[in-house]
Order: structure tokens, then C-alpha cells, then sequence
């Protein structure tokens, strides 16, 4: 009882947490916190505050991730990371990473504060990137963790033309210490993240948490549409080249395809027309198609069928495709060992044997390559995710704070 309530204290003390970073906002009125943006840089070093509070030693790394570690005396101990992401989606929710970030610290802290000798180190890591807002490709921070970091990705421009090397460097480093940044391979012990589930299954079954068993493969791709622009009022309809209009019919096209398959979704999440006005027949249009399914033959074909549909639609209206693919990862399954300690720590704390396959990407998903990946789900109001309504119970964060408690001693246990 004294154990619940102490974990009930804590998690008050996050959602206090969770307020103050969501008020450092690029716009007030709503969350948005991309990448590198004057917002984030302020959020990352309260993050980092938090972090040298909470007794861990601190920095921000080259790329702007936020790192704060808990030495172990061994000092050849392997690396425990706890992480999220604390960059957001446009007009965003207050949970999507941050709690994560928040509740790994504050285990951290809890183990910090006892008596107990730590048989490994761990790092709690606020992520940079995981959204992929700015520069349409996500996880930049913890592929950097991880040493896979693609330094052609540098290169990449946002829309107003900054390049992905000349935003990082808000964060006082360059791209020669990136390689630096890793964690070498042979120094992980594992990673574990918790995240709010984006989905409604949890709130319809009437349960705090839930293990993640598989996260979902995701292809992003932006297609750019050239017709030939032209005034409204003087071409006749017979004889135009809309890119707008073949872009209307695609992204109908799209919805229609996935529509007829489960287990996969489809969302065109941006269009722009660039110098677009009323009286002008749009001549260029752009959007970003968003695919994803934990099946890789079916993400795979999907892929190879849309771009046909896109292809099709544009040689029949005599306008140009140029499809171009820019993130790809693999669906991915947690690791079976470490999620199996995961159960038994939920087992512990009273609550059902339920998983679930995240349709969300995840940090976890670069980091499954160097290490045993485990993650926790917890019930957000409505599964409502991506959204101001973005929301989550005082109880059901102490719920989950009782199962990470659970599932750290278990590990310290086993490593002990
Ligand atoms: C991240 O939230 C994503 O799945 O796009
Ligand atoms: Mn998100
Ligand atoms: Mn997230």
C-alpha cells in the first residue's frame, strides 16, 4: 500500500513534468517541438536539468540527444538504456516520448536514492528525432546511438532549405563526432521503453499496460508531381495538366488500396502546392505517403502495387511522377528473453498477460539491431495519440512506474 502510494507521488510529480515541457511550444496554443527548433533546444536542456537533479551525469550529444547516466562501481558493466523521444509531430499531444523520457529518470533516481550496487550502468537517452518531422526521415537520434547513422542523411534539407548538418549544429557539434556518440556494440545490455500505447485497445479492455511483442514495418515516400501551371480562367479543362488534381486522385487511390487490406495502413499526411493561387492551375504538387504493417511481404507489396497506381494515374493525365522513397525500416519483433522478464515484472504487479503489436515506430526499432529490445504500453485516454486530446491517467503512469520498479530488480537480480 505505503509502495503504491509512493509510486502514485511519483507520477503526479511527472505529469507536473509533462506540463512544463509542453508549454515550450514553437506556437503557442499548441505542442510543437521539431527537431533542432529554438522550442526543442529549450525542452532539451529542462530535460537535461531534470536529468543532473534527478543525480545522473549529463550531457547533450552532437546530435541533440538528451543523456544522463547511473555509473555502476564494475567497471567493466554493460549499458542498461531507457528511452523515448521528446521531439514532436505538429499541434502534438504532451505524452507522445516525453513520459518515456520522464519515468525513466525517475526510476533512475529511485535506484540512484538506494542502497543497491549497480551490476550495470544505465543511460536514460531523450531522443532528438524520432518523429522525422523536419527532414522526413525518423530516429536520427538513436541511430546515431547506435553507430548505423547514415552520414548522407546530413545533406537533407527541411522546407526553408536548412540541411539536417547545419540544424544539429544548434547543439555545439559536428558531424565528425557523431561516429563518437555510439554505444559500442559489445557494451549493451539492453533497452526498454515506455510509451503510451496511440491506440485504443488497452482503454477498450479496461487495462493499464500491456507488453509490445512486434512494432510494424514503415516505408515513407514523397512524390513530387510536375504538370504545367496555367491560368484559370483560359485553358480548358480537356486540355490541362492539374498535378493537383492527379494528386486528389491518387491520394483517393491510396486510401481505397489499403482499405482492402488488413494489416496494412496508409496515410498521405502532407500536400503541398508551392506557389499556389486561386487563379492559377496548380503546375507542381508534392506529398508524403505514409505505409506500414508488421507483415514484410504485404509492406513489400503494397509498396511495388501503390507506386503502379501513381504511375498509372499520372501517364494518363500527361503528368510527370517522381516517387522517391525515404525511410524504410523493417518490421520488428521485441527480444524474447528480455520481454519475458517485462512479463514477469507486470505478472509481479498484479495485471494481466496482454501484448500487443505496436502500429507506431519506435525508437526501439534502430536499436533491435545492437540490442535485446523490450517496451511497455500504457492506456491513453480513448487511444487517442498525435493529437491535443492526447492523454493519460495519474494511476495508470503509478501502474506502469510499479511494473519498470518490478522489472529494473528483476534485471538487477539477474545480473547481480
Ligand atoms: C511516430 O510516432 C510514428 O509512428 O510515426
Ligand atoms: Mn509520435
Ligand atoms: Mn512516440
Amino acid at each position: 500500500m505505503t509502495e503504491k502510494f509512493h509510486q502514485y507521488t511519483r507520477a503526479k510529480a511527472i505529469v507536473q513534468q509533462i506540463e512544463q515541457l509542453a508549454a515550450i511550444t514553437e506556437q503557442s496554443g499548441c505542442v510543437t517541438r521539431r527537431y533542432g527548433s529554438p522550442a526543442f533546444v529549450e525542452g532539451a536542456h529542462l530535460v537535461a536539468q531534470w536529468m543532473q537533479e534527478a543525480g545522473l551525469q549529463t550531457r547533450i550529444d552532437a546530435i541533440g540527444n538528451v543523456r544522463g547516466r547511473l555509473v555502476s562501481p564494475n567497471p567493466h558493466a554493460k549499458t542498461l538504456v531507457m528511452a523515448s523521444h521528446i521531439d514532436t509531430v505538429i499541434n502534438a499531444g504532451k505524452y507522445d516520448g516525453p513520459l518515456g523520457v520522464l519515468m525513466g529518470i525517475d526510476v533512475a533516481k529511485q535506484i540512484g536514492q538506494s542502497t543497491i550496487l549497480l551490476p550495470f550502468h544505465i543511460e536514460i537517452i531523450a531522443f532528438a528525432d524520432e518523429e522525422g518531422v523536419r527532414f522526413h526521415t525518423t530516429f536520427l537520434g538513436s541511430q546515431v546511438v547506435t553507430g548505423a547513422f547514415n552520414p548522407q542523411l546530413l545533406a537533407k534539407q527541411d522546407a526553408d532549405g536548412i540541411t539536417l548538418q547545419q540544424a544539429m549544429s544548434v547543439f555545439g557539434g559536428t558531424a565528425a563526432d557523431l561516429p563518437n556518440e555510439a554505444i559500442p556494440a559489445n557494451d549493451w545490455l539492453g533497452y526498454f521503453e515506455m510509451h503510451i500505447e496511440q491506440g485504443p485497445v488497452l482503454d477498450n479492455r479496461n487495462l493499464p499496460v500491456a507488453w509490445v511483442s512486434d512494432i510494424a514495418g514503415q516505408k515513407r515516400i514523397l512524390v513530387h508531381l510536375t504538370g504545367f501551371a496555367g491560368h484559370a480562367g483560359t485553358v480548358p479543362m480537356s486540355m490541362r495538366q492539374d498535378a493537383l488534381c492527379a494528386a486528389a486522385e491518387m491520394v483517393v487511390a491510396i486510401e481505397k488500396f489499403a482499405l482492402q487490406q488488413p494489416n496494412l495502413v496508409a496515410t498521405v499526411g502532407t500536400l503541398q502546392i508551392p506557389q499556389s493561387a486561386s487563379n492559377v492551375i496548380p503546375g507542381n504538387v508534392h506529398f508524403s505517403i505514409d505505409l506500414r504493417s508488421n507483415e514484410p511481404d504485404l509492406l513489400a507489396n503494397a509498396y511495388q502495387q501503390l507506386q503502379q497506381l501513381c504511375t498509372h494515374i499520372a501517364q494518363l493525365r500527361n503528368i510527370a511522377c517522381n516517387w522517391q522513397l525515404v525511410q524504410h525500416t523493417a518490421p520488428v519483433a521485441a527480444h524474447a528473453p528480455f520481454t519475458q522478464l517485462l512479463q514477469q515484472a507486470i505478472a509481479q504487479a498484479g495485471f494481466p498477460d496482454v501484448s500487443l503489436v505496436s502500429g507506431a515506430g519506435h525508437d526501439a526499432v534502430p536499436i533491435s539491431q545492437v540490442a535485446p529490445i523490450a517496451m511497455l504500453f500504457i492506456r491513453c485516454y480513448k487511444g487517442i495519440s498525435h493529437h491535443p486530446d492526447e492523454n493519460c491517467n495519474d494511476s495508470d503512469i503509478a501502474a506502469a512506474l510499479q511494473v519498470a520498479d518490478n522489472f529494473l530488480y528483476l534485471l538487477i537480480e539477474q545480473h547481480t
